[in-house]
């Protein structure tokens, strides 16, 4: 197996098994939507789809890229794009490095024989885009059909890796020119530590239309990493464990910007959902709750996590007095303090 090919059945193994989270939260929890005791709504006036990226979805959730590069990985892929399929939501696959260096490892991310209609993002970071130059990298999109390219930035989990980046200077002009360059629309996503507002505003500057913010409160990759390597790199992952910008915060500066606004980084719930939809998301999207699931129980049991997933939003939606997920940007809500805190 190459490195790269090691590393991610390493990441795989230790997110379905290990306690990979932030043990700071999201911040979501500081969102109290106010119930409402008589909204005059029959469950079956809930609509939830919404048009996300040209694509209309049933419910405005998403599924987190996390595989590709081997066998085992891409079976991941298409068990977790059939569900997209089966419930109508998006689907992303993970980092498409590993496409660069093998172009056989393709087949991997290849979802469309099972995922026709499904929002479908592509995945590639930020350091192999600005070495590999736009060509290269409108190849991965077009490649596996995707219709937006999630550009991801991890830069505290590189420095973590003992054979991880250390240079990340030109990623700006990296995100410019794939803007600029791409056929489809860029997705700047964070992968765990938020995204804040002086790089929103940079973000903005360039022409970004959407960011997942990718929030602190769920997966860790600094945790993650400080379960292999070397003894340098398991200190400095653990010291770094909760490093980042709460989920909750991370939205509301996303919107201050005026960008296109995917919520993740600890979403575990459809409330979580409904909060984090209320403070400005156009959508939500998960990644470890759902390869657990999988890892589990395989596609019966991820059909099952997302089929909770979109009831409790559902619930979340009709006891608020809403009709559909944009309502509750205004449903009554008493925040925390701290998130104030960070609001201000
Ligand atoms: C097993 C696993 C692999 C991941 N691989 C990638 C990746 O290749 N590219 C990426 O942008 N994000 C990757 N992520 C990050 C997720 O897309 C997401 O931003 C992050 O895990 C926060 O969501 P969560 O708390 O619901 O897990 C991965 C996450 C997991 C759990």
């Amino acid at each position: 197996m190459t490195d790269i090919a090691e590393r991610k059945t390493s990441h795989l193994r230790l997110c379905a098994e290990q306690d990979v989270e932030h043990r700071g939260t999201t911040l979501l929890e500081e969102v109290r939507l106010l119930h409402d005791a008589t909204p005059e709504l029959s469950l079956d006036d809930i609509d939830l789809s919404a048009e996300i990226l040209g694509r209309r979805l049933q419910a405005p959730l998403l599924v987190s890229g996390m595989s590709g590069g081997t066998p085992e990985a891409g079976e991941l892929n298409r068990a977790l794009a059939t569900v997209a399929q089966k419930c109508g939501l998006g689907f992303g696959v993970g980092s498409q490095r590993a496409m660069l260096l093998r172009p056989e490892t393709a087949q991997s991310y290849r979802v469309r024989d099972v995922a026709p209609d499904v929002l479908l993002l592509g995945n590639v970071g930020v350091v192999q885009a600005r070495e590999a130059g736009v060509a290269r990298v409108a190849e991965l999109v077009t490649a596996i059909g995707a219709d937006a390219l999630c550009v991801h930035l991890n830069a505290a989990q590189e420095l973590v890796q003992d054979e991880g980046d250390r240079d990340f200077r030109g990623a700006l002009d990296a995100v410019g020119a794939l803007v600029d360059g791409l056929s489809v629309p860029v997705i700047v996503k964070e992968t765990g530590c938020g995204l804040g507002p002086r790089t929103l505003s940079r973000l903005r500057a360039l022409g970004v239309p959407w960011v997942d913010v990718s929030g602190a409160g769920g997966t860790s990759w600094t945790a993650v990493e400080s379960m292999r390597g070397t003894e340098r790199q398991r200190a400095l992952g653990s010291d770094l464990r909760d490093w980042g910008i709460p989920t909750a915060a991370a939205i509301v500066y996303a919107r201050r910007e005026g960008l296109g606004t995917i919520a993740s980084g600890g979403i575990r719930s459809g409330l979580d959902a409904a909060r984090a939809l209320a403070l400005g998301a156009d959508a939500v999207s998960l990644a470890l709750p759902l390869l657990r699931a999988y890892a589990g129980g395989g596609l019966d049991a991820a059909l099952a996590e997302a089929g909770r997933l979109v009831e409790g939003l559902r619930a979340v939606v009709l006891l608020t007095g809403s009709r559909r997920p944009a309502d509750l940007g205004s449903a009554p809500r008493v925040v925390g303090p701290v998130l104030r805190a960070w609001l201000e």
